[in-house]
């Protein structure tokens, strides 16, 4: 497999795609894949620059056996656009705000809802404004879509 650097993004980096990162990480330890893929995570704006991730999302991952609380938020750059293999959006909104900020090949750009199968979710949902259940939900849909994805990943 060729080494992979993915990065998950949404709109303040301090709930889905740190959750995403968590997810995968934890993934790809089981699988001991920690040579063929590396992953990160960021904001399309900076609202939330060097916070740790939100409480609701840390204490969710938690319960799930993740800890992200060592992630802090960062925006997106434009070296990361050439840096990663993929990069992928929590939601159409922060896709086109990629897309509109790639000086490169869209190519890479990508949806995680896109990789869920009969699903009635075409996004990952904002918990932000929500609550605990809200977060958990969120968080099930990025679980089943970034295994999805490795999947997709691992069988090249
Ligand atoms: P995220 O959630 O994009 O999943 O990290 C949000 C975090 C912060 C805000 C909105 C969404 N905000 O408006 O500050």
């Amino acid at each position: 497999m060729k080494k992979l650097s993915i990065l998950f993004v949404c709109l303040g980096n301090i709930c889905r795609s740190p959750m995403a990162e968590g997810v995968l990480n934890q993934l790809i330890a089981e699988m001991g894949l920690d040579r063929d893929i590396n992953v990160d995570s960021a904001a399309t704006h900076n609202y939330h620059n060097h916070a740790q991730p939100d409480k609701r999302a840390c204490l969710v991952a938690k319960a799930y056996g993740v800890d992200i609380t060592n992630q802090r938020s960062r925006q997106i750059t434009e070296g990361d656009f050439d840096k990663f293999d993929l990069i992928i959006s929590m939601d159409k909104d922060n896709y086109q705000n990629l897309i509109r900020k790639s000086k490169q090949s869209h190519q890479k750009i990508k949806q995680l809802a896109d990789y869920l199968d009969n699903s009635n979710y075409s996004y990952i949902p904002d918990p932000y404004y929500g609550n605990l259940s809200d977060f958990e939900n969120s968080y099930l849909l990025i679980r089943s879509a970034v295994k999805a994805l490795l999947i997709t990943l691992t069988e090249k």
